[in-house]
Formats: C-alpha cells, structure tokens, sequence
C-alpha cells in the first residue's frame, strides 16, 4: 500500500514537511545534516513504531517539543486510502490510529505498511548476533505467514516463564516437564514456518544477488537453533539438567539463526564491504519481492545510495528497485550519485532537502 501523502510534524529536525511522493520513486537530495534520514525514520516509525537509528525515542522527537506525529494516506486498490497516523509522547506514550480507530497495537501497522530499509547500517545483518538476523527472518515470516505471529507470541510467552523458572533454581527436571508442553509445540509451530520461509526466500535471493552481480557466490543455510536431525522435544528434554545448570534454557528456536556463506567461506570474512552491501541489499530485496509476488505492494527506503557501492553498483540496484514496481524512497547527498537513467513510464520526484525544509525540486517539477 504506498504512501499517497506524508505529513511529519517534529521528527529530528523536521517541525512540519508535507508532501505527495510519487507511488514509484522519490530522491531525496540534500546537504548532511539537513533531514533527509529523518524524513525515512518517520515513514520506517509508521510502520515498525520504532526507529531504525536508536531505541531511545527521545532522540527523534524534536528538541523542546512534548511529542512527534507521522500521518499517512494509505492507498487502496479499491476505495479511498486509508489514513493511518502514529503520535510518540515524550513520556514514552505511543498513539497509533487506522482510520481514526485507535489501534491496539503497532502491529496493524506493520500488518498495513511492509516496510524495508537498506541503508549503511546494513551490515549489521552479516555482523550482527544471530538476534539481528532472526529478525529479518521473522519480519517476513511475519507478512507471509499469518499464523506465525500468534504462535511466536506464545512460544516467546513460555519461554519466558520457563527461563524465570529456570533463573530462580531449585527446579527438578520432572517439575520443568510439566511447562515444556507449550513450549515444544508453539517452538515446533515457529520453527517450520520460519524454515518453510527460508526455502521459499532462497531462489528469490540467488536471483536478486546475480542481477546485481553475477560473480558473488552465496548461499543461505538456516540453522534451527538445535541439532536438525532431532525433534524439538528431543533436544529440549536431553538439554533439560544442563538448562538446570546454567539457569536458561539453551538450545531450541530462540538461537536459531541464518548462515551466510560465500565460496571460501564466511560472508563476513570474505567479502568485500560493497560486496556486503550487495548481498544484504539482495536479501532485503528478495524479501520484498516475495512479498509484492503474494499480492502486498511495499515501501523500499533506500538511505545514503551511494554508500559503499560503485556507479555500476549503484546503477543495478536503481534497475532493480525499479522493476519491483513499489514505492522507493532514495536519499543521497548529491544528484551525480542518483543520476540513474529511470525508465520514461517510471513516475520519478526529485526532492530537495534543505534545512528540515522539503520541496520539490526543479528536476521533479521539469518532469512532472
Ligand atoms: N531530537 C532532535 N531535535 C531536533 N533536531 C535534531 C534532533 N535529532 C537530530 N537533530 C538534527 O536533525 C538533523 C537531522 O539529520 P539527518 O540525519 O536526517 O540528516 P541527513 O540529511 O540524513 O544527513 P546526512 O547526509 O549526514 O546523513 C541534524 O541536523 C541533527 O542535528
Ligand atoms: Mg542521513
């Protein structure tokens, strides 16, 4: 569902913009420090209702104001769009509001407005701990899946207890027994849909990463968080005394995790940053094309293009955002680096940022 209008009040440096982005591709162009990642924190707080740049949402509400607000029209295919908007109080309070309904939770959002980010930080799925990349395992899982979020709800819910149990000590192996029921058949539940995702995203990302560069070779392995020839109760009732003795439960779908693996070896210690940049874009990609395949158009922002990739680089990944047919958010410094030849059908705006201040720029107005 693209974002048919954006109204941003007091994110970062943002105290009022308000624009109409193309449903295809918008540039965003603009000195540093002038706004531009703030304007794609505040669509990524509409649909996640967190930042993608801390977790401490004092830091995005403007100085010396007491909240933010992200509003949207949502496009429908049929009927009008549906306004959506996102309120964040200083005191941590969050608002979220559908069709002037108050929501219960974040997650219809989520649910209305897929959104996925490729930006520096992206590393961080290659780097980061096996959480990072559970994550983006589970976000799709999540879209693709509609079971998967209440069964994950629960499992997290008796993992907890169990982990409080186990904290506490004093437990015997008989007396955790009794609560591993749950736990075996919620983990079980979450654990085929991530691994039926996992298969179901592989071809997509092999593709995706040979448009942008056919010589990367790399493969994906899930690893389940125990040993795969065993069920989920076997591992969990022969890791039972040594749970015991560590006071958590250690093995079963909470260390699940996605191997990236190139030729010679681990992706991390193989490739190049650019490289990285690529087969992370690539995954995102394919993420989002699986999706747009099942029928749910999706946001792709895209911050600080030229980061880390070359002209060719920088020319496949416009190619292939592009062919996606949804809705791309692009910022860069300069216009040199997304100076991409979009295609004649393609509705492309140009922004320019200046100050917390956007407008259409002279380019966009040409065009449009
Ligand atoms: N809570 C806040 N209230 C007001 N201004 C803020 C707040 N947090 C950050 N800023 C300022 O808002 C601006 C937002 O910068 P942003 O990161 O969006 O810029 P950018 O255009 O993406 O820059 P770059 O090209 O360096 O990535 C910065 O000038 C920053 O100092
Ligand atoms: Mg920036």
């Amino acid at each position: 569902m693209p974002l048919v209008c954006l109204d941003i009040s007091h994110v970062r440096n943002l105290s009022s913009v308000r624009f109409e982005p193309s449903p295809q591709v918008n540039v965003i162009i603009g000195e540093n420090g002038s706004g531009k990642t703030s304007v794609l924190e505040a669509i990524h707080l509409l649909s996640f209702g967190r930042s993608f740049r801390s977790h401490k949402h004092k830091t995005y509400i403007q100085h010396e104001t007491e909240h933010c607000l992200v509003f949207a029209q949502l496009h429908q295919d049929q009927g009008n769009p549906v306004p959506v908007g996102l309120q964040r109080h200083r005191d941590g309070q969050i608002e979220v509001r559908i069709q002037g309904q108050r929501a219960q939770s974040v997650v219809e959002l989520a649910e209305r407005l897929p959104v996925q980010l490729i930006n520096p930080d992206a590393f961080r799925l290659l780097e980061g701990s096996p959480s990072v990349r559970r994550q983006f395992i589970d976000w799709g899982v999540f879209h693709f899946d509609s079971e998967f979020i209440r069964a994950w709800r629960g499992w997290q819910k008796a993992l907890k207890q169990r982990n409080t149990l186990l904290r506490r000590g004093k437990i015997s192996a008989s007396l955790l027994a009794a609560f591993d029921q749950e736990l075996i058949r919620l983990g079980e539940q979450v654990n085929t849909s991530r691994k039926a995702y996992v298969e179901r995203l592989t071809p997509y990302f092999l593709k995706v990463l040979s448009l942008l560069n056919e010589d990367l070779k790399v493969s994906l392995q899930f690893f389940q968080g125990w040993d795969s020839q065993k069920s989920l109760e076997a591992a969990v009732v022969a890791g039972r005394e040594r749970d015991i003795e560590l006071g958590y439960t250690h093995t079963g779908p909470q260390r699940a995790d996605l191997r990236v693996k190139a030729e010679t070896g681990d992706a991390l210690d193989t490739l190049s940053r650019g490289q990285q940049k690529l087969v992370v874009s690539a995954l995102k990609i394919a993420q989002g094309q699986l999706l747009i395949d099942m029928g749910r158009p999706l946001v792709f922002l895209v911050d600080d293009l030229p980061a880390e990739l070359d002209a060719n680089h920088r020319q496949k990944l416009c190619r292939l955002l592009e062919s996606l047919e949804s809705q791309i958010f692009i910022t860069s410094v300069g216009p040199d680096t997304t100076d991409f030849a979009w295609a004649d059908t393609t509705d492309v705006r140009h922004f320019s940022m200046n100050n917390g201040e956007l407008s259409l720029s002279s380019k966009g107005l040409q065009e449009s």
